[in-house]
């Protein structure tokens, strides 16, 4: 059988591998995102397929994308963190490439990724949480991924967790993803570092005396070596989402939840929290099982190696 590319395209980077049949990734590259610049992304996309193809027979190449895709997989509608607006990315990358296109949310894509290959091997039901430059989320019921009546199912990150709190690139206020995507919590321990917060002196000195340059996982590394301001920092962020997941139990009843991204790299300091809140606020808790709460294993690789499955799964 012939292998298929995967790409993974989020609000900071591009990634892209070579993926076989049985889930494995034969060679990977990755690419600073052009994040506002959707003719460069398509370019962009286009190269590193061509690189990543050369000397194999691909077959098709599935895409992970960081937004709305409608339910035909033809377009990126909208996208909170890029420029993409009706986007005709299928035609687009169709043209560049010569090869088959299939497109897909980069949350969707990761979701099937762990449940095909990964965490969530052992259940028909689970929902997927990547914490990164956004939150996504991808569902899987019965097996299958759920897109919803327009493509649009599983948009978790722009769950409204506070009435009136912080404005959301998609035009909302409180959204999750204000409070517990990767941009949030740098975001957050930086303004909370340069008003002089108790405790995060060492923090500042690790990013050179300068609270902006703080860095996600500058934050992790203080944590795993027990310092209290970074673990608070990422315990914060671990108790918005179990929040967010008892919404979707409330919805779903999902028997895990996948949390992935670049900050699943803190593991339990995020969800321990998580799994509190969780344990205090679920619907009849105490009377019905409580969901498992469990880190990616695919890391970031698990949209990509999940869209090259999608793709050859839907050709
Ligand atoms: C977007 C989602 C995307 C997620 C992660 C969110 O802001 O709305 O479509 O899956 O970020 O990239
Ligand atoms: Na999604
Ligand atoms: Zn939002």
């Amino acid at each position: 059988t012939r292998a298929a590319c995967g790409i993974d395209i989020g609000g900071t980077k591009i990634a892209g591998g070579l993926v076989a049949a049985d889930g494995t990734l034969l060679r990977q590259e990755r690419r600073t995102s052009p994040a506002t610049d959707t003719v460069a992304i398509e370019r962009t996309v286009a190269d590193l397929v061509a690189e990543l193809a050369a000397g194999h027979d691909v077959c098709a190449v599935g895409v992970g994308a960081a937004g709305f895709v409608d339910k035909a997989g033809d377009e990126v509608m909208f996208a909170p963190n890029l420029a993409w607006r009706d986007e005709p990315m299928r035609r687009d990358l169709e043209q560049l490439t010569g090869l088959p296109v299939v497109i897909e949310n980069d949350a969707n894509a990761a979701a099937w990724g762990e449940f095909t290959f990964g965490a969530a091997s052992d259940t028909d039901d689970l929902v997927m949480l990547t914490l990164g430059t956004g939150v996504g989320g991808g569902i899987v019921l019965d097996g299958e991924l759920y897109r919803g009546g327009f493509g649009v199912a599983a948009e978790l990150g722009h769950l409204r967790i506070e009435r009136g709190g912080r404005p959301c690139g998609c035009g909302n206020l409180g959204c999750l993803e204000q409070y517990a995507s990767g941009t949030a919590l740098v975001r957050g321990t930086r303004a909370a570092a340069a008003e002089g917060a108790p405790g995060s002196e060492a923090l500042v000195s690790a990013a050179g005396g300068d609270p902006m340059l703080i860095t996600g996982p500058m934050v992790t590394e203080a944590a795993q070596a027990g310092d209290p301001f970074a673990v608070e920092r990422l315990a914060d962020m671990g108790r918005w989402l179990g929040e967010g997941v008892a919404v979707v139990a409330a919805v779903l009843d999902p028997a895990v939840v996948v949390v992935g991204g670049g900050v699943a790299a803190a593991g339990e300091l995020v969800l321990t929290p998580a799994r509190e809140v969780l344990a205090a606020q679920l619907t009849g808790r105490g009377y019905r099982p409580q969901l498992e709460l469990r880190t990616a294993v695919l890391g970031g690789e698990a949209g990509m190696i999940g869209a090259a499955d999608l793709a050859r799964r839907r050709l």
